[in-house]
């Protein structure tokens, strides 16, 4: 099937109770990585680009890498997705190039400064039979260049949430309910620690996903920063030479829980990266003598594909949805 949008996958997804997961891709093997298991698992799914992916691997490359994982999985609903979009300029060249869903990420403006960037977007981008989530509070982390530090995010106001979703027309609401951008996503201070001597972040404040909720039903809600930042990987990486001291994540059961609830979509970039640095240590480590990448991005890849196989069954729930 061809490219398509979100909105039918966000409608099975509200109302079956599963997320559909959104990974970023950047070269082919993340791109095949994620399809494969997307595909043997009958899962739709949502392959996104950050303003960064684009200038790394350039539009086009990215564009038909995507047109080639829909040839190999003609079976599964695949999207092609714009993250953190921050101009009107850069939604524009997504959509005219292409892509069927785009972010306008203006949560940083002020109130009305979001809704009237929201609202152009929207204008182009349904005139052009593509949808848009927009984003409503901020996260901590980095977000597409824009880095906001712990103690200055600020989650989503439920009180504004109607307002914004109908004064801008958006399809899907982005909200900040404690979750957070990179593989660091909680201060020390915040947590307390396991027997193991992990952190234990604090829970996500799904108060807010409540209210938020009640004020939107029937509306899909995102949630960024959902990376789990599986141990196993930590530890992969800094047993072959890195340095990744607490690195930390959403817990998956706290992820599984909102999306059995109105969250449709949930973003996930940083398991990505980890699976594949992770392996890639281990795969220098171990074969010294080795220099053809395709030896080594052979295990990244398939753990790239294994890491979305879990999320898809064990997190999102949207194995056999396609
Ligand atoms: O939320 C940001 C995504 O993880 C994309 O990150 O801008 O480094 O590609 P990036
Ligand atoms: P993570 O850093 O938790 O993977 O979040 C990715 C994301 O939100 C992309 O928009
Ligand atoms: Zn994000």
């Amino acid at each position: 099937m061809p490219l398509v949008t979100t909105k039918e996958m966000f409608a099975k997804a509200y109302n079956g109770g599963y997320a559909v997961g959104a990974f970023n891709v950047n070269n082919m093997e993340i791109v095949q990585g994620i399809t494969e298991a997307a595909g043997e698992l009958k899962s739709p799914v949502i392959l996104q680009v950050s303003k960064g992916a684009r200038a790394y691997a350039n539009h086009t490359y990215l564009v038909k890498l995507v047109e080639a994982a829909i040839i190999e999985n003609p079976e599964i609903p695949i999207a092609l997705h714009l993250d953190h979009g921050d101009t009107f300029e850069l939604c524009k060249s997504c959509i005219d190039g292409g892509f069927t869903s785009v972010m306008i990420d203006a949560s940083s403006k002020p109130f009305d400064e979001n809704i009237a960037l929201t609202r152009k977007v929207v204008e182009y981008a349904h005139d052009h039979g593509v949808v848009v989530e927009a984003e409503l509070g901020t996260l901590a982390g980095v977000e597409d260049e824009v880095s906001v530090e712990h103690g200055h995010e600020s989650y989503t106001r439920p009180e504004e949430v109607e307002e914004f979703v109908s004064r801008t027309g958006c399809d899907s609401l982005a909200i900040a309910i404690g979750t957070s951008h990179g593989a660091y996503k909680f201060k020390a201070s915040q947590c307390t620690r396991n027997a193991d001597g992990v952190l234990v972040p604090p829970p996500l404040r799904f108060d807010v996903l409540h209210e938020c909720i009640k004020r939107l039903p029937g509306f899909p809600i995102v949630l960024h920063g959902s990376s789990s930042v599986p141990q196993e990987f930590v530890k992969m990486v800094n047993q072959y030479g890195g340095n990744m001291p607490d690195a930390i994540g959403i817990p998956e059961d706290q992820l599984r829980e909102a999306a059995k609830l109105a969250v449709c979509k949930i973003n996930i970039d940083s398991d990505i990266r980890l699976a594949m640095t992770g392996n890639i240590r281990k795969y220098f480590a171990e074969h010294p003598d080795h220099f053809d990448p395709r030896q080594y991005l052979k295990p990244a890849r398939q753990a790239v594909k294994d890491m979305v196989a879990h999320k898809i069954v064990h997190v999102l729930g949207s194995d056999g949805k396609a």
